[in-house]
């Protein structure tokens, strides 16, 4: 659909020239410069480090408004989905586009339950990591492995074949996920359970075992279902513009999601989650006083940050985290749990959101500031919690794969400005001292 209009051009001097820009607004008034022309005309080409300015595509499928704290997949605002929608739901929203008729969501549920199983040959491969392995090694590892068990597609594939590989991916990675779990504390697999819904069936396989009989607390189900929706998409991040750059090769689904997952893994990234319930435990065993780490945090001279806070786009609070902190005591109070580490983490955020240096920096907490207490809650061990991060996140990296894909761009390759040494002579060993 893509709806930007262009809108006048933007006037460039450099060296006594003069370019035009067009500029591209898009559907929700954002306004662009479009550059691609510019290196052939002029010879320059623009500099941004960490990409803090730069389009790197034009995109129906989610919009941020950092300033005024909006989320929206495909129009509909997070607020709505967060409580209301199922998550296979916000799958085929993202890839397709529209919310999916009863017959559509049935045929996909359908679809997806056929291919949860993994071939028997990849679950020799979990044998091979050491018993601490990160599971978000084994997960990349993994789906990347996927390639090599089916087919994969190439550039003018049919729908249904790319359909087909996109529902392999959503059905085997909570398997995988789980797998890994059970591989980490040496307990035994459990098989996918066809009869149970997405979120049952990997708490299922997370949390039962062969020799008692396990139920799926609804609580812990809705909540997993919560946390995949709010997850889901997030626009050009690190990861989802790691998807897109590989896949811009025209590597294969499983290979660019495989990229993704690598790069969600960073703690300034997806793995901030892990890092902020680590940070917590640190506060509790030194007493609680989480004055003294706002202070750390605000010291030029420390390298501490306050994990789950600030966001290169938001300037205004995350509408995920606020959604989560919401739900964050809902669940404990559901679950009957009184955490210590809710108490330093409300303390915190009251803290450092009254603190200048917060608020003239525009740091808020993010969506993982919250996530890590409810999946430490749910019973997910610390490690697992970057890998329902990448669970969630599996269809925007799909939809934004797709998009790219469909809209056949050039194969993504930035430019740079040398600074190294200019030419030199290569000077044999004999002759370096
Ligand atoms: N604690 C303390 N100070 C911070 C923090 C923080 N968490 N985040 C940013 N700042 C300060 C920086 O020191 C900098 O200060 P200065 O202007 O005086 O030098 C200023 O705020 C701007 O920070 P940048 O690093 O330039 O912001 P950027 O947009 O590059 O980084 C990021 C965003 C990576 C999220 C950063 O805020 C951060 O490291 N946060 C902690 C890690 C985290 O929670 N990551 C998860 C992000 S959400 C997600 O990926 C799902």
């Amino acid at each position: 659909m893509t709806t930007t209009t262009t809108s006048g051009v933007a006037k460039l001097l450099l060296n006594d020239e003069e370019y035009d820009l067009p500029v591209v607004v898009g559907s929700e008034g954002e306004t662009g410069l479009d550059i691609s022309k510019l290196r052939a005309q002029s010879g320059a080409i623009t500099l941004d480090q960490g990409y803090g300015n730069t389009g790197s595509c034009m995109s129906d499928i989610t919009f941020i408004d950092g300033e005024k704290g909006i989320l929206r997949y495909r129009g509909y605002p997070i607020d709505d989905l967060a409580d209301k929608a199922d998550f296979l739901e916000i799958c085929w929203l993202l890839i397709y586009g529209e919310l999916p008729t009863k017959a559509q969501i049935g045929e996909f549920r359908r679809d997806l339950t056929v291919h949860t199983l993994l071939h028997e040959d990849m679950k020799k491969f979990f044998e091979g990591y050491p018993p601490n392995a990160h599971p978000m090694g084994i997960l990349a590892a993994m789906v990347s492995s996927l390639s090599t068990f089916y087919e994969v597609f190439g550039k003018g594939d049919a729908e249904e074949d790319v359909y087909l590989n996109i529902c392999r991916l959503i059905a085997k990675l909570p398997t995988i996920a789980a797998f890994s779990y059970k591989k980490s504390i040496g307990q035994p697999f459990i098989y996918p359970d066809n009869d149970l819904t997405y979120c049952d069936n990997f708490l299922n396989m997370m949390f039962a075992v062969p020799s008692e009989r396990y139920r799926v607390s609804p609580v812990l189900s809705h909540a997993l279902n919560m946390l995949l929706v709010l997850h889901a998409d997030h626009e050009q991040n690190c990861s989802t513009s790691t998807v897109r750059m590989v896949g811009s090769s025209q590597a294969n689904l499983f290979a660019s999601v495989a990229a993704g997952i690598t790069a969600l893994w960073g703690p300034l990234h997806g793995g901030a989650n892990q890092k902020v319930l680590e940070m917590l435990r640190r506060i509790r065993d030194d007493g609680g006083n989480y004055q003294k780490y706002v202070a750390m945090a605000k010291d030029k001279k420390s390298s501490f940050r306050l994990m789950g806070f600030g966001h290169r786009v938001y300037k205004n609070f995350d509408p995920r985290a606020r959604l989560l902190k919401k739900s964050c005591d809902a669940v404990l109070a559901e679950l009957g749990i009184d955490d210590p580490l809710l108490d330093i983490a409300k303390n915190l955020e009251q803290v450092a959101l009254e603190d200048e240096f917060f608020i003239s920096r525009k740091l808020y907490p993010n969506v993982d500031f919250y996530s890590g207490i409810i999946y430490r809650a749910m019973g997910f061990p610390v490690d697992m919690f970057t890998v329902l991060f990448a669970m969630g996140r599996l269809p925007g990296w799909i939809a934004q794969w797709k998009e790219m894909r469909e809209q056949g761009g050039r194969i993504n390759r930035p430019r740079q400005i040398y600074t190294g040494p200019q030419e030199r002579k290569y000077v044999a060993i004999g002759g370096r001292g």
